[in-house]
Parts: C-alpha cells; sequence; structure tokens
C-alpha cells in the first residue's frame, strides 16, 4: 500500500504539472473572449510598426473587435492626431485600442472597419475584404480626407 502511494503521488504531481503547462500555452494564444488572436504587430513594410496577420484569414471574416474611446478633437494634439479615427460628430474623434490604431495605411487595402455600438461603448470592427496569408501585413485606407489635412 505504502508503495503504491509512494508511486501514485509522483505521478499525480506530474500529470497535474503537464496539464498546466498544456493549458497555459493554449489558453496565452487566446483573447479574453476566448477567440484565437489573428493579429501581431511587427515592423512594417511601409513606416515604423504594423499590424501582420498571424494566420490565414478568409474575405469577410472579423480581425479584431477593438473597444473604442470617444473624445473630441480638443482632447487630441500632436502625434496622437495620426492615431485617432473620426469620430460619430464633426468635432469628434475616436481613440482605437487593442491592435487597431497600428495598422498602416493603403489605397488598396485588404482589411476595412465599421463601428459598432455596444453596451460597453463604441467598438471598431476590423474585417478582411479579401483573403489574406499567414503573415501579411495588413492595412486598410485611412482615406482622401486624412492624407489631404496631413503633410
Ligand atoms: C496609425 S499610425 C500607423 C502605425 C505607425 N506605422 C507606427 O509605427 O506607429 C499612422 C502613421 O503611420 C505612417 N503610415 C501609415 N501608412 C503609411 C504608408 N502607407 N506610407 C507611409 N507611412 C505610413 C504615417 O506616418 C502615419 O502618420
Amino acid at each position: 500500500m505504502e508503495f503504491n502511494l509512494f508511486l501514485i503521488i509522483p505521478i499525480v504531481f506530474a500529470t497535474g504539472i503537464a496539464i498546466g503547462i498544456t493549458s497555459g500555452i493554449f489558453l496565452a494564444k487566446k483573447t479574453s473572449s476566448g477567440k484565437k488572436e489573428c493579429v501581431a504587430i511587427g515592423a512594417s513594410t511601409v513606416s515604423g510598426r504594423g499590424a501582420f496577420a498571424l494566420k490565414k484569414v478568409r474575405d469577410g471574416d472579423i480581425i479584431e473587435r477593438c473597444p473604442a474611446l470617444e473624445v473630441t478633437d480638443q482632447d487630441i494634439g500632436g502625434e496622437l492626431l495620426n492615431y485617432v479615427f473620426y469620430g460619430s460628430t464633426e468635432t469628434a474623434r475616436l481613440v482605437v485600442m487593442g491592435n487597431g490604431m497600428l495598422f498602416n495605411h493603403s489605397s488598396t487595402p485588404n482589411v476595412a472597419y465599421y463601428r459598432e455600438e455596444t453596451g460597453l461603448g463604441p467598438e471598431l470592427v476590423l474585417y478582411a475584404l479579401r483573403n489574406i496569408k499567414k503573415g501579411e501585413e495588413l492595412f486598410y485606407s485611412y482615406g482622401d480626407q486624412w492624407w489631404s489635412t496631413r503633410q
């Protein structure tokens, strides 16, 4: 009986550790909503940092739902101006969290977005405009107004 306990306790202990490590690795690749993350930030092919597909994405798939905060243009200045979106009124600006703020611009984008109101506030929903390969850089269009108001 004693012999069995000496054998069983280390086996149970080792199994627990193995399960813990495996679930840790598995959960680390998932977002808080339980979905596998699609986007990683890396060195852009056009400027500074950019967003890249961590896995193959299909046309129409949602890439990320980004919680957002609507503020007034008075709250935004300096370099931050280059990172915010237009808001629901002329003077409103949308501060987008998650990876959503770091996508670079392309006039032939592979990503687009729409705003959605949720019980917890606005969200910017980024989705694929075509099939995207794992590792491709992700771009949305900043629009003509964005570039015409900057040098
Ligand atoms: C929202 S940030 C994008 C992330 C930025 N690349 C970074 O490293 O933080 C917007 C800035 O990225 C740069 N940018 C975005 N798209 C670009 C492009 N297609 N060509 C050159 N610069 C670009 C511009 O400097 C712009 O002000």
